[in-house]
């Protein structure tokens, strides 16, 4: 393995024309706000320029506080950040949208967001109710409105230079598929769950093949059971390659042509996710071929209702 190659700095264009999005991405879901802003913070210091945000986390305020910081401090322009947000599923109503846009941008303390995208293909009930319940507790969908409708909406924030791309989250290679053929602005990233168990590679040949970036999220499976951090395949290589399991993990998925979202708030843990090498071929092709367990941890795509699924130890 190369030590000072340069896959942490991969950035992969988008088909807006304009811009394109660093393969190494932080994402913010982090429930404690204190936690939140400081490592945002070192996610920056440590060299990371693309963050994943969401109305839905409740956590922009001190995102855009910790990009302030590091702003003001002078070492990082807000040109060199990619910052990505999404419109959470009370808001899919094309007039809802904009107005979504437009508070998370304050809270981020931004003017444009890079990226925006739709949380999930579910609607929920519009208002300002995030997680709207019936009496029974079961989730109210709106019929009201399709995914359509609302990315008809997202289009026009593009035109309006609110977002400079647009894009889909949690959605199958259906509905991927769908919205790129109705779209007049191409979706420029599908955002879902992806790591060795889960590797969604029909849906990866779909997005290389249309211009589209696959965005990896849970790329190291959440941490949760069974870990992939402790598969013998990927602590095989990571022995062999002198680097960690994480560092592993992180480095397939970028030279399997996606880009990812890694998250900690743990400030060692995210100077060890930045530093990524390239990994020999064959040691890519092992981890593409030699795992072959499929666990889903995040249930989201099914109902719209998000949620890291818990599982016993090696269950
Ligand atoms: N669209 C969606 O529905 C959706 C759903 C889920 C996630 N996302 C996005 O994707 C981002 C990443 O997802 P994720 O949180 O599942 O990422 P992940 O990187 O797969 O998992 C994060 C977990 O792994 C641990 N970890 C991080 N680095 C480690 C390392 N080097 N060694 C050992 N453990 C390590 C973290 O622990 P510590 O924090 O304790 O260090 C944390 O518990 C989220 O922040 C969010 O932006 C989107």
């Amino acid at each position: 393995m190369v030590d000072n190659d340069n896959l942490r700095s991969t950035k992969i264009a988008l088909n807006n024309g304009s811009s394109a999005i660093p393969a190494l991405g932080f994402g913010t879901l982090i429930p404690d706000p204190v936690a939140t802003r400081t490592a945002t913070k070192a996610a920056l210091e440590a060299g990371f320029r693309a963050l994943d945000a969401s109305e839905r986390y409740r956590n922009e305020k001190e995102v855009g506080e910790a990009m302030q910081e590091v702003f003001k401090a002078g070492k990082i322009k807000r040109a060199e950040v990619f910052v990505a947000t999404k419109v959470w599923n009370n808001n899919h109503r094309p007039e809802r949208v904009k107005p979504a846009l437009e508070a998370s941008l304050k809270r981020l303390q931004l003017d444009y967001a890079d990226l925006y995208l739709i949380h999930t293909p579910f609607a929920f009930q519009p208002g300002d109710e995030q997680d709207p319940r019936d009496a029974n507790g079961n989730v109210i969908y709106d019929k009201g409105v399709t995914l359509l409708d609302t990315w008809r909406a997202l289009e026009g924030l593009v035109d309006e230079g609110k977002c400079k791309a647009i894009g889909l989250s949690d959605v199958s290679l259906d509905q991927a598929k769908q919205i790129f053929e109705a779209a007049r602005i191409k979706p420029a990233v599908v955002h879902v769950e992806s790591h060795p168990y889960l590797p969604e590679w029909e849906l990866l040949d779909f997005c290389r093949k249309n211009g589209i970036v696959l965005q990896a999220f849970a790329a190291l499976g959440h941490g949760m059971q069974p870990k992939l951090i402790e598969h013998p395949v990927i602590t095989a290589i990571a022995k062999r390659v002198n680097k960690t399991p994480a560092q592993v993990l992180l480095a397939w998925a970028i030279q399997r042509g996606t880009a990812l979202l890694t998250t900690s708030k743990t400030p060692s843990r995210i100077k060890e996710n930045f530093e990524v090498s390239t990994l020999p071929e064959e040691a890519v092709r092992e981890i593409s071929e030699g795992i072959k367990s499929r666990v889903r941890f995040n249930a989201v795509v099914e109902t719209g209702v998000p949620g890291f699924i818990p599982r016993k130890k090696g269950g």
